[in-house]
């Protein structure tokens, strides 16, 4: 059925359309794509055919749980020599996936968030203390670099209990050095055919096994500190369920090798694309005044007499929460996942698709799809999350956490860490764009504003 999705008329054998895309951007590459030949089109890289779903209503179809489910292939699927059978990278079928997800699922619950609110507080604290010291010594911030300090902290204490002292450090703790190294290398391995990949990436090959070996190692240390710990009977965080939780009904536990597997996992899960949803909003905000106004206005309306936010004060912040879902329509910071057929079926009433075969979504031009977002698709503008506004549009056509059983199980994290901080942020400065800075992301499996400096003052 391959023959009715149109592709780029360039076609070189072994290297596919490849050629002359930038393989350092294939999200965006393939967004460009897009606008040229449609809501669905295949794009041929190394004797593979990748099909692509950028259409809002191609994307709604494939959302229908009952015919379609996550499909772990690609970047996903290169991830699994460091993520194994932990949530994000198991197969579907796989028994550890369910078991996990009964085991961690109530870690997301709205007790277990209102726990890790005094965490987030403590370490987003951190982050002031910097950005106050950069604005008494005039200096800008660097907006993705804390960003990621910041959510890797968090997720790592309200996750583990662990400290990586990312604050206190000028250069990157060497775990994100290793970690954003194992997503680059990932990535890169999609683009090289596997025949060629043991000698174009031989060295990169043996850092990625450095790499890995290092993050394993420091996995181990945090769980055995805490199993040293012995166990409190009270269930502090991921780690405690991780440890000591065993399933309400069969009463199985999670393996010691697959506990690693998940520790790694909710550590790059839980930080990358939060840092980057922060990183986008602060520039679409530091961008636009009078989104910024208002934003601050409803902080310190809705804050105003608290010297610290509660943990329900956060929700209350609308608007602010409407800039984050507007900066992560535009940059959707997992720019993809795939899909596959349940059992044979027709995509959207006319590609007919055999069980098993699958699709690239990609979230960045669902986001823009005129048909669903309006001749303004490519404009910031929160208001499109105001709710009467939502009721208008389509479901399923804004897919930042991705959809159905295997969507994001952190994304009421994500969003309580981002807009707290935000708020936080903006009640304590004012924002001010570098007007020379012109927006590049660069992508590594995630997306991120590269080489993004803002200059803050204390309001
Ligand atoms: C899954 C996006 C934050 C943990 C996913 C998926 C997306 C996503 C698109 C589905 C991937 C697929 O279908 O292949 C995001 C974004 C975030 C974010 C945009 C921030 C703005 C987090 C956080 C955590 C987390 C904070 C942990 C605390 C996970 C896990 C999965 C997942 C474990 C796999 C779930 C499963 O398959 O059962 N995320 N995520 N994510 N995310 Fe997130």
């Amino acid at each position: 059925e391959l023959h009715r999705i149109p592709h780029p008329p360039r076609r070189i054998p072994l290297m596919g359309d490849v050629i002359g895309a930038n393989v350092r951007t294939p999200v965006q590459d393939s967004m460009r794509v897009a606008r040229e030949l449609g809501p669905i089109f295949r794009r041929k890289a190394f004797g593979k055919e990748i099909v692509f779903v950028g259409g809002a209503g191609l994307a709604s179809d494939m959302a229908d749980e009952s015919r379609f489910a996550k499909h772990v292939g690609l970047g996903v699927a290169n991830l699994r020599p460091v993520a194994g059978d932990g949530l994000f990278t198991a197969y579907n079928h796989e028994p550890n996936w369910q078991l996990a997800h009964d085991i961690l699922a109530p870690g997301f619950n709205r007790d277990a968030m209102a726990g890790y609110h005094r965490l987030m507080l403590d370490v987003a604290g951190r982050l002031t203390e910097r950005w106050d010291e950069r604005e008494r010594t005039g200096r800008a911030v660097d907006v993705p670099g804390d960003m990621t300090k910041l959510t890797l902290e968090t997720i790592a204490r309200t996750g583990f209990g662990y400290d990586f002292g990312s604050f206190e450090r000028e250069r990157p703790h060497p775990f994100v050095t290793a970690m954003v190294g194992t997503l680059a290398f990932a990535q890169r391995r999609n683009t090289v055919p596997a025949a060629l990949a043991p000698f174009v990436l031989r060295e990169a090959t043996r850092r990625n096994d450095a790499d890995m070996a290092y993050l394993n190692r420091t996995v181990d240390e945090v769980v055995a500190a805490r199993r040293a710990e012995g166990g409190s009977g009270e269930l502090r965080d991921l780690l405690d369920r991780m440890l000591e939780v065993a399933h309400p009904e069969t009463g199985e536990r999670l393996t010691a090798e697959n506990i690693r597997r998940q520790v790694i996992t909710f550590l790059v899960a839980g930080h990358e694309t939060t840092s980057g949803a922060l990183s986008f909003a602060l520039h679409y905000l530091a961008r636009n005044p009078e989104v910024l106004a208002r934003a601050q206005d409803e902080v310190d309306r809705v804050w105003a007499g608290k010297d610290e936010p509660a943990y329900e004060d956060v929700a209350r912040l609308r608007y602010l929460r409407r800039v984050l879902d507007e900066s992560l329509r535009l940059w959707p910071t997992a720019p993809a996942f795939a899909r596959e057929a349940r059992h044979d079926t027709v995509l959207g009433g006319e590609h007919p698709m055999r069980r098993g075969a699958w699709a690239l979504v990609l979230t960045m031009t669902v986001h823009r799809d005129p048909e669903a977002w309006g001749e303004d698709a490519e404009v910031f503008d929160p208001d499109r999350f105001d709710p009467k506004a939502v009721r208008a549009r389509p479901a399923h056509v804004f897919k930042p956490f991705g959809t159905g059983a295997r969507a994001c199980i952190g994304r009421q994290f994500a969003l309580h860490e981002a807009t707290l901080v935000l708020g936080l942020l903006l009640r304590r400065y004012d924002l001010r764009a570098d007007p020379a800075y012109r927006l590049r992301v660069v992508e590594r499996l995630t997306l991120m504003p590269e080489g993004l400096r803002l200059n803050v003052a204390r309001r």
